[in-house]
């Protein structure tokens, strides 16, 4: 991964973290992407002291706001001349409707929005390169979902569940389409379920209250690392053949 130039969102904690981790191991320049700066700044020292590769960089950005997510793709391309992997990580639950600044629900807009604006914004520095990669991270429970056009927003109704695995589809949806659309361009897309059957053990869902809440604390002992939740993520970015 010498010369890749990989950038990474939700890359302050769990299954992000260990991708940019994993990355910066096998020396590839890695771009972190975090919203707060003190956990941010965390995670890129821990990053740079265990790898020992001093090309790793860290940006800031909320990606619930759109925004921001326009000023991280100026703020890139006037960094980074090219880019050979864009990995799309961050994501959330949440049991009770929020909205963002933007005015849009808050599942949707981190959990696919996001994906989909950051993508189109950097699909031309994903185009000087010449073979280059978009990795999706989707769930498995994208198969528990249905995009529901009537109430895309949790407007008349909104239940976390339904909301993140409509989002986890719309990924899924999006990452399928977008491979359609690229091909012979020479980017590959892909999305992928992180881990196995068993869920890893990450700050996902920890300040969640009610049933979903309950469930992650109970299983948090049986849950796999943070690290074997990144393989997959790190095999699409780092393989010598990766296609959608
Ligand atoms: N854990 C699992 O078993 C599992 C299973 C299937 C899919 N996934 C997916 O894996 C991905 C990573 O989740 P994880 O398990 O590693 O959870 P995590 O530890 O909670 O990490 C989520 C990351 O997303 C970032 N994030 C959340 N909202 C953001 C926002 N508005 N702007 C910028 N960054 C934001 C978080 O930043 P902060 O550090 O600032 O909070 C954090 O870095 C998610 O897409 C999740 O849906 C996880």
């Amino acid at each position: 991964m010498g010369e890749k130039i990989c950038l990474i969102t939700g890359a302050t904690s769990g299954i992000g973290k260990a991708t940019a981790m994993g990355l910066a191991n096998v020396g590839a320049s890695v771009v972190m992407v975090g919203r707060d700066r003190g956990r941010g700044e965390a995670a890129l020292a821990e990053i740079k002291e265990k790898s020992t590769n001093a090309s790793v960089d860290l940006m800031l950005a909320d990606l619930s706001s759109q925004e921001e997510i326009r000023r991280l793709a100026v703020e890139f391309k006037e960094a980074y001349p090219r880019l050979d992997v864009l990995i799309d990580n961050a994501g959330l639950f949440s049991s009770k409707r929020i909205t963002t600044a933007d005015g849009l629900e808050m599942t949707f807009a981190v959990n696919h929005l996001a994906y989909f604006l950051l993508t189109k914004l950097l699909l031309d520095v994903l185009k000087a390169s010449a073979s280059s990669r978009i990795v999706n991270v989707s769930s498995g429970d994208h198969s528990n979902g249905t995009i529901d056009f009537d109430d895309l927003q949790g407007e008349k109704g909104y239940k976390g569940p339904k909301a993140y695995s409509q989002s986890k589809l719309a990924t899924v949806l999006f990452t399928y389409e977008l491979a359609r659309r690229l091909e012979g361009t020479g980017i590959s897309a892909n999305c992928l379920h992180p881990g196995g059957r068993i869920p890893v053990r990450t700050n996902f869902g920890s300040g969640v209250s009610g049933v979903f809440g309950f469930m992650v604390r109970a299983l948090r002992p049986l849950m796999i690392s943070p690290e074997k939740g990144a393989e997959t993520s790190i095999y699409l970015a780092s393989s010598q053949r990766s296609r959608a």
